[in-house]
Order: C-alpha cells, then structure tokens, then sequence
C-alpha cells in the first residue's frame, strides 16, 4: 500500500515517513521545504518537491497512493498570532487543495495531524475529545476548522479520516538521523537543548503566575516515536471500520516547564538558564490529554511517558546535528 506524506521532510512527518517504510508501506512524500530538511526524507521514499498551494504538485504526489497523512503546515502559535493569514491560507486553504486532489483521484483515507492547540483554554484536565473547542490562538483555529471541513467532506463524498490531536511532540528517532529543527525553533525541550549546547544562552519562560504547583505551564510531551506507532495504528483502524474520528495522542500526564528544565539538566549534565518573561498570547494553564479515548478505540498507548528518556533521545540527536 502506498500512502502519501504531506510535510514529510518536517520534524514528525520524517518520523512517519520513517515508520511507514519500516513497516513495509511504500511512501510518497510532498513538502516544500518551507520548514523541512531535504536530507531527513528517508532514501527509500519517493520525494516530491511541491508545494500544496499547487494542485499539480499534489496530483503527482498522491497518483497512485490509496491514502494520505497530512502533516504540512505552518506549525508555530506565536507566529499564528502576528500573521493569522499565512496560517488561515497554508492550514485551512492549503489543506482543501489536498482533499479537493484526493476527491478527484478517488483517495478516500486520511489521516491529519491536528493540535490539543483546538481546545484553547481546557475546562479541566486531563482533557476529553468532546470538552469544549474555543481555541486561543489562529494556529488552534486553523486547526479546528480543518477538522470540521474534513466532517464535512465526509458526509458529502465519503472522504474517512482519523483526526491525532498531538499534544507536544517530543525526542527523537533513537537509531539517530533525524530530529526536531523548527526554524525559527519554539518548542520547549529543543530550546532548552540549544542553551546546554551553547547554542543560545537562556530559555525565556514564559509566565510565572499560571494556576500550576510551581506557576509554570504544564504540557503533555508525547515520543515522536509513539506518535508515528499512532499513525500506523490509526490508518488500519480507518481502512478497516471506514468512519471518521477524533483522538487525542499524548501521554495523559503533564510536566511544567520547570520540570523540562531540571530534567534536561539531569541528562546533559549542563546548568541551562533561564530567564521568567511575559505570557505569550493564548498559552494555557495546563495542556494535558485524556488518553481514554485513543486506548479503547485503536488499542493503542504511548510506550515511553518517561520524560528524560524522551529528552535524552533529543539530546543524542541535537548534539550530533547542531555540534557539527
Ligand atoms: N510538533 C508538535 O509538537 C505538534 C503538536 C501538535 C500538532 N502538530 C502538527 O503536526 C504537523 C507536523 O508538525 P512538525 O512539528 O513536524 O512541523 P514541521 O514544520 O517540522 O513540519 C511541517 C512540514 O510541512 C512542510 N510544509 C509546510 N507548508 C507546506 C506546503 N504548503 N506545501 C508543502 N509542504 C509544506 C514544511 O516544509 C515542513 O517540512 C503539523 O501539522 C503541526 O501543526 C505538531
């Protein structure tokens, strides 16, 4: 079976990919390298340079596949707030160029790569699939609106997709090759990773005063590699009961900032700065999964919710990229 990869040279997409061919799928990977690295699409997928602005490029890239994974993106909350249209044009407008390519080619599985960025400020943690969506940031939007046109394509033309609500996607592939490099980078542990390589010389933490046990936000970080495992799950679900759902995928247990911090220093054996400033626009208290959902369904759980192993697997793979 041959599925395409939309946004397989980013930093989970290359770890699907990845996954995928380990397990015998054939791969068709689509990115435009806006964020991805050429060199992290594995040499045994077909890589196709495009962009999913360009209905051609999609069209070359899905012939001959009989299902999608739509990973490309543009992935940063902050950046979401100071230019909300990029991510309405590329998530939202983008992404119907994909499903309207899929409908003409008679593609009729998806799976998206969706954000816990859609339940804005949860009403309790951990949070439940059907808890309150009134999301706090264009990013979480987008998200959520690509969720419900994906509803709407399914009733109309029997488009069937599973929604992976991540929360945050963590380490690395531990045989080593690839690796999370966000540019500009906003995601915690890869931050953090930069100070104890010198990279750069303090986290910024954002927030002090939240509702938390030591006033710093607590997320829900969830191995990249667990997150591909879901992927695999997910799509042989899907071909096998053809009904559209939604799941979360994380850990079901949360870590402060603080806590990465003290964590990562523990595995590097390096002091990491930090310095407290303002909140960033939207960022809740607590981002935590209910996993209950995603267990029962698909039978599957995240096999490594040790935060250090997940830090120490980032490591291995920061200090081998960036050291160079
Ligand atoms: N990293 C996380 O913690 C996290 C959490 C929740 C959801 N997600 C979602 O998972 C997906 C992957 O995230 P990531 O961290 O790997 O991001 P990433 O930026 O590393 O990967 C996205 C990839 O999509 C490509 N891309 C973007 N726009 C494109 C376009 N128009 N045409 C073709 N390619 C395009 C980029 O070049 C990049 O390689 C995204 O949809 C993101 O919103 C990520």
């Amino acid at each position: 079976m041959k599925i395409l990869v939309t946004g397989g040279a980013g930093y989970i997409g290359s770890h699907v990919t990845k996954y995928l061919l380990d397990k015998g799928y054939k791969v068709s990977v689509l990115d435009n390298l806006s964020n991805g690295r050429r060199e992290f699409v594995d040499k045994r997928a077909k890589f196709h340079k495009g962009d999913l602005a360009n209905k051609d490029d999609i069209k070359k890239a899905l012939k001959s596949c009989q299902a999608a994974m739509h990973f490309a993106a543009s992935a940063s909350v902050p950046d979401s707030v100071k230019n909300p249209g990029e991510y309405f044009v590329n998530n939202v407008s983008n992404g119907l160029n994909l499903l309207e390519v899929m409908w003409e080619l008679g593609v009729n599985y998806l799976i998206f790569s969706s954000s816990a960025g859609v339940y804005g400020n949860p009403i309790r943690v951990p949070i439940k699939e059907d808890d309150p969506k009134i999301p706090t940031h264009p990013y979480g939007l987008s998200k959520l609106m690509f969720e419900e046109i994906l509803e709407w394509y399914n009733r109309a033309y029997d488009l069937k997709s599973i929604s992976l609500r991540y929360f945050c996607a963590a380490g690395a592939d531990p045989r080593g090759g690839i690796g999370e490099d966000h540019r500009p980078e906003t995601h915690l542990i890869p931050v953090v990773l930069d100070v104890a390589l010198g990279r750069r010389d303090h986290v910024e933490v954002f927030g002090g005063d939240f509702d938390t046990p030591d006033g710093t936000g607590v997320r829900d970080f969830v191995h990249v590699m667990d997150i591909a495992e879901s992927h695999a799950v997910a799509l042989k679900h899907l071909l096998e009961e053809k009904q559209s759902e939604i799941f979360n995928v994380g850990i079901g247990k949360g870590y402060s900032v603080l806590e990465v911090i003290k964590a990562a220093e523990e595995v590097t054996g390096k002091k990491i700065k930090f310095k407290k400033v303002g909140r960033r626009p939207g960022d809740p208290d607590k981002l935590v999964a209910d996993v209950g959902k995603i267990r029962s369904a698909l039978g599957w759980e995240a096999k490594n919710k040790d935060l250090k192993d997940m830090i120490e697997d980032a490591w291995e793979w920061h200090k081998s990229y960036f050291q160079k």
